[in-house]
Parts: C-alpha cells; structure tokens; sequence
C-alpha cells in the first residue's frame, strides 16, 4: 500500500503530528475523570452532555441504557494510565451494579449487553479473577445469545424480540458486541457463543457492508424465511447515506471479529470501512456525523466517529501490518487533542460529538463513548503492550 485515501502518501508515511503532546492530553483528560468520579462515583452520568456537562443518569444515576459501562470503562483506563489503585478500586465498585441489572431484568433487550458487560464485567474478572464478574459475563451473554433469530442467525438488536418494528433488524454497532461471545466461549469451552458470533459477522459482511465499501446503519431480515430485505438509517441522514460513527463501529467491529476468528473477509471488511471512512474526512480530519458531508458544510462533526475509528485503525494496523492506517489513527487523534478535547468549561473528555442528529438528541455534546474511545485511543499510543478489552 502506498497511501491511504484523503492522506497523500507523503503525508500518511510521516509519524504522528506532535506525539509530545499526547503525554499533556492524557493529563488533562485525567483531570476530567478526577472531577467525574468526585461528582458521579459509583452512579451513573447521562448519554451525553447537556450545553458542555454531563448530568446524573435520569432518573437517578442507576444502571440503565446502552452507556453505562464506559463509566467504569474510563476508569479501568485510568488505572491502566496511572497504576493509581483509587481507580482500581472505584472501576471494580461497578460489578455489583451490573449483576444487579440482570438480576432484576431491567433493560436487557438490547445486542448492546456487548458493550455493557464487557466493560462492566470481563474486565474486572480478567483483572482479578473476580468470580461474581464472570457469572455476570455469562448471564449476560446467554441474554445476548437469546437474540439470535433462526434461520437468518442475525442478533436482533434493540426491543424484544416480539415486537414487530424490530423484529429481524440488525444494526452495524452490534460487532462491537459479538467480543462478548467470543470471551464467553473461551471461559466456559462451549463454542455456540463463538459460532453465532461469527455466524452474524458473515450477514453483516454481506449485507450491511455495500459493495462500494459504505455500510447501512440498519438492515432487515425477514425473521421467518431469513431472507436479507433491506437496509434502513436509525442515526444517519438518510438511508442510503453514511452514518459516521456506523462506518467507525465497522472499522473496529470487523477488526475484532477477524482477530477473534482468524476469517481474512473480516480483516478485508475492516479495511474497505477504513478506506472509505478515510476517504471522507475533511481537512481537519475529524469526521461530519454522516460521511456525505464534508468541508463547506454547516453541518456537525462527531469527535465520537473519529475516537472509534483511531481504535478501529489502530486494530487494523496491528492485524494486517499495514502501517498506514497506525499513522493515519495518529494523524486524527492529533487533531482530537488539539481541536476537540474537553477543558476547564466541560466533563467531557471530548467536545463536539453527535449523538442522533435525526431526532435532535445529544448534538455537538460530549459523549460517554467518545470520552471512553478518546481514552481507549491515548492508552493505546502511551502504554507499551496495553491489551484491549475487546
Ligand atoms: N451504539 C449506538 C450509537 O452508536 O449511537
């Protein structure tokens, strides 16, 4: 490869812009998590901010939604920055609000139980063999697995799986998810969890993926003959566009999904993603919110997109060995800490995300998963040897 789209090749074989900074962004980013867990501790902030703060989860701070991980997330992070066991202590706290979830069955009809026990429970259970974690994990991924609609072998993503407007509705997000799978065939040596997993990445390999290298934010299968329908837009400006943070979450989800499977189609999926993502930027390298729009638009970034897409260029890079996509993570992560990360006025890690542009919610905010990826991104180029939770 001799250079990656929308980065010249002179420009995508140089190193990182400015890597003394990243040390001052880590920093400074710390401070923000200092001042979240004073405020939040062991409840829970909002999706997003509201004007620049992040507020207590309405109602009150509990354990509801598809964020609520990356709380616990960031400060697993933190700890792995600083060594500081306060962090240690305050991420391992959260294990009981999420046994807690399954246990009273609050909002677990959801492919977004990935996300949330992942962080919620894997990790702490990896860090200290914390048996609790590991029952949770697996309750949580037997939920997940409950998901799987025969004969298309999709995990449906949001509502129950009666309910009619979401019945056989997959969306790309949930590649993120399937990791959730794959640790608990590990564990518990029963490989239906990684054969499902790998089973929905090849439908969305082949249906959600176009052949021009975007991706649908949604598509339907018909949940009685299991034939592919159609794809359809939840977040992005229109169907047959390119929602930002989707094209991301296929950048890092098929990375994943190849790293745990060994099946090169993901590994050529995550690259089209990250081709056709990069081939969109605008001149300051962070992505607009859909990727049909781009410089001389009014419309918003998402620092979101661009933070889970360094992680998911990252990944490619370590995969296929192709050391373009490692500089153009850094290139747009160096444009995150000088434009977009959060100061003295905000709790967020990062400024200007978009959460749902359609409906107006969470727009030019900051975002608890783009402060998490933001985060995830640093530890990656700053700790020799980090190893992911995915
Ligand atoms: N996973 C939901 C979103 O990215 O908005």
């Amino acid at each position: 490869m001799t250079g990656l789209p929308g980065f010249s090749a002179a420009e995508s074989a140089l190193p990182a812009i400015d890597v003394r900074s990243r040390p001052a962004a880590v920093a400074a980013a710390l401070r923000i998590v200092d001042a979240n867990l004073a405020e939040f501790g062991d409840r829970y902030p909002g999706d997003t901010t509201v004007r620049g703060r992040y507020r207590l989860r309405p109602p009150d701070g509990g354990n509801t939604g598809w964020t609520t991980s990356f709380w616990p997330g960031m400060l697993w992070l933190a700890h792995d920055l600083t060594g500081d066991e306060h962090y240690r202590r305050a991420a391992a706290r959260h294990v009981g609000s999420f046994t807690d979830r399954l246990r009273r069955g609050a909002d677990l009809d959801t492919h977004d139980l990935g996300f949330l026990y992942t962080l919620g429970c894997v990790v702490p259970y990896r860090r200290s063999g914390d048996q609790q974690a590991c029952r949770s994990a697996l309750a949580a991924a037997d939920h997940l697995l409950a998901r799987v609609l025969e004969p298309a072998g999709i995990i449906q993503a949001w509502g129950a799986l009666s309910d009619p407007r979401q019945r056989g509705r997959t969306i790309i997000d949930s590649l993120m998810n399937t990791p959730l799978l794959f640790w608990a065939s590990q564990v518990s040596g029963d490989d239906r969890y990684a054969r499902a997993a790998h089973r929905h990445t090849v439908q969305l390999r082949d249906h959600i993926l176009r052949p021009d290298g975007t991706t649908f934010h949604t598509f339907y299968w018909d949940p009685v003959s299991g034939e592919p329908l159609r794809g359809e837009t939840e977040q992005g400006n229109h169907d047959d566009s390119c929602w930002a943070r989707g094209q991301a979450w296929g950048i890092y989800g098929f990375a994943l999904n190849h790293r745990h499977t060994g099946d090169e189609s993901f590994l050529t999926a995550a690259r089209r993603c990250a081709d056709h993502f990069l081939s969109r930027l605008p001149a300051d390298r962070i992505a607009y919110w859909d990727l049909e729009f781009t410089d001389g638009s009014a419309e918003e970034r998402d620092s979101s997109a661009a933070a889970i897409a360094v992680c998911g260029l990252l990944e490619l890079a370590a995969q296929s060995g192709a050391g373009e996509y490692r500089d153009a993570a850094g290139h747009i992560l160096d444009a995150l800490i000088s434009g977009y990360a959060g100061d003295a006025g905000s709790s967020a890690l990062l400024l200007h995300g978009v959460y749902d542009k359609p409906k107006g919610v969470g727009v030019d905010e900051g975002t608890l998963w783009g402060d998490y990826f933001y985060l995830e991104a640093l530890t990656r180029l700053t700790v020799p040897g980090w190893a992911h939770p995915w």
